[in-house]
């Protein structure tokens, strides 16, 4: 779906302003605290700015119950273990007010100080109308007075535990606390330690494709909104071109579905635009996923969330939402790829706001920066009250050897993500060897250990990245891998070799030596990396 002219232009002058700032920026200032975290897209490629340059979070979510001061020590623990730069962490409406319009925002002054006292970002996730599709997180005032604040109703007149997205008066009164969240975070935070904000939590509904309730129903038997009739929506949706009709005759089968969508997308945008009117912090929603591959049926998974087939519903409906995030908890690495290449479009910046966090998905991370994504999080990272903080910092430790590589190097990351100059390849369940398109070379990957790479790998956990600097010059990182290079195009079938392979690690944004790999440590038909990341930077040549 295309994005309308306004939009464009003003993308363009942030990105205009952008390199301008860069310029001038190396000259004076590298960073600026008082900029706003701001989303900014150039050729199809987005970044997040922050101080006015790139950034990538390197994040961890926060159990669901573990925003209380009694439970935080656990996370900032697993947030340090992990080295992350920003923790995802939820603020609960239920918590926020507890009785109509008394606020209270010690929950967020709480959250900003641990988070600055560690030098770390926030993301902060609103449980408010929907929390996994449910109204879990409304306050008690509102759970005791469910005839103002409905669920929806099922097909069959089924109770539904999903609140519903026709109530103008639940509308209004989260809209009214996002706002006042807000308004808050805009005077609390002038330095912007909260980068983003998640509006609501997987909203939709489990249970039922729809709300069947009369006033649904009425809703649901009028005009399809004008919006939505745009050609290229249409078009995006895989349905015939129309100018009017009733839910039914314009989208057929998918009608419920696309109906919830619409419902459950335009309440959001109320909410959200409350909260952007007095404070312009990017805003994202997280989709409860359904098989990307099968195309199943609606009832089978949560409707009406931003599932890839109804991302043109919500682009419409909610243009305050900056981007739709998918939450993966799928498992093979053929549905993760598709999810990943699903949510990052031109018009959608890839964040993975929440992610198993299990050893085999860290190799995604890698995919989500060749994706030009902004940020990756796996889900449930403290104790939880559960078990100590050392077996949960175990859990991550993988992730964690990652975040350690990448995180002193990680506005370069950023930088080299914006501009398209990342390649990545994670080993899939058939272990088979991966090739690299990088102009006038290819790399030629291949998953396992020992000298030629005679040790496969157990379980699917190699990945590899690559970094063009320029024609021949290249940064690679990578695990449980070696890789190998051949000329192409030009010099295609030339004999080769490297150059130099310097090993090291970037510190303050320049490049420090450990080493210069060679004999042994390149030969063999290497370079090889073990469990452990390590970043090569190598120079190739044509003999
Ligand atoms: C997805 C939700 O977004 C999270 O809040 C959490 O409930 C996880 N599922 C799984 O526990």
């Amino acid at each position: 779906m295309k994005k309308n002219d306004t939009l464009k232009l003003v993308r363009f002058i942030s990105v205009f302003c952008f390199g301008a700032f860069i310029l001038v920026g190396t000259a004076r200032s590298q960073s600026d605290k008082s900029l706003i975290p701001t989303l900014v897209e150039k050729d199809g490629l987005h970044t997040l700015l922050v101080d006015g340059q790139p950034f990538f979070m390197l994040g961890g979510q926060a159990h669901n119950s573990s925003a209380w001061p009694a439970m935080l020590p656990h996370v900032w623990s697993a947030i340090e273990a992990m080295h992350a730069n920003t923790l995802e962490v939820p603020i609960y409406w239920e918590q926020i007010e507890p009785q109509p319009g008394k606020f209270d925002f010690s929950l967020i002054d709480t959250l900003l100080l641990q988070a600055r006292e560690r030098n770390k970002y926030l993301v902060l996730l609103w449980f408010a109308t929907w929390k996994n599709g449910s109204n879990h997180y409304m306050p008690e005032w509102m759970k005791h007075d469910a005839e103002k604040y409905p669920n929806i109703t099922g097909r069959n007149g089924q109770p539904v535990d999903s609140p519903s997205p026709h109530t103008k008066a639940a509308m209004e009164a989260d809209a009214k606390a996002f706002k006042a969240v807000m308004k808050y975070l805009k005077e609390a935070d002038p330095q912007h330690t909260v980068l983003m904000v998640q509006v609501q939590n997987e909203p939709g509904a489990w249970g039922s494709v729809r709300d069947y309730s009369p006033v649904a129903q009425k809703l649901f038997e009028g005009p399809v909104p004008k919006k939505l009739l745009n050609p290229e929506v249409l078009k995006a949706l895989k349905k015939p071109v129309v100018s009017k009709g009733t839910w039914q005759e314009v989208f057929g089968d998918d009608a419920d579905e696309y109906f919830h969508a619409w419902s459950v997308a335009s309440y959001i945008e109320y909410v959200a635009a409350a909260g952007k009117a007095v404070n312009k912090l990017p805003l994202y929603v997280n989709a409860a996923l359904r098989d990307p591959l099968t195309n199943p049926k609606a009832s089978s998974y949560e409707s009406g969330g931003p599932t890839d087939n109804v991302i043109p519903i919500w682009k419409v409906a909610a243009p305050s939402i900056d981007l739709l995030a998918p939450d993966i908890y799928l498992s093979g690495s053929e549905k993760v790829l598709k999810v990943l290449d699903l949510y990052a479009r031109p018009d959608n910046v890839l964040m993975v706001p929440e992610i198993g966090g299990n050893s085999e998905n860290t190799k995604y991370l890698y995919k989500v920066l060749e994706h030009g994504g902004i940020g990756f999080s796996p889900f449930g990272i403290d104790n939880n009250g559960v078990g100590t903080d050392e077996a949960a910092a175990e859990r991550l430790a993988t992730l964690a050897t990652e975040y350690a590589i990448i995180g002193p190097m990680m506005r370069e990351m950023a930088k080299w993500a914006f501009e398209g100059k990342i390649k990545a390849v994670v080993e899939q369940e058939d272990h088979a060897e991966q090739t690299i398109d990088l102009g006038e070379w290819k790399a030629v990957v291949t998953f396992g250990g020992g000298r030629r790479g005679t040790q496969a790998n157990e379980r699917p956990i190699g990945k590899a990245m690559v970094v063009k600097l320029s024609e021949g010059e290249f940064i690679l990182i990578g695990t449980n891998c070696r890789f190998t290079f051949m000329p192409q195009g030009a010099n295609d079938g030339k004999a080769w070799q490297y150059l130099k392979v310097k090993e090291g690690k970037y510190e303050d944004g320049k490049f420090k030596l450990l080493r210069i790999r060679n004999g042994d440590e390149t030969d063999w038909g290497g370079p090889r990396f073990g469990a452990v990341p390590a970043v090569l930077r190598t120079t190739l040549v044509v003999r």
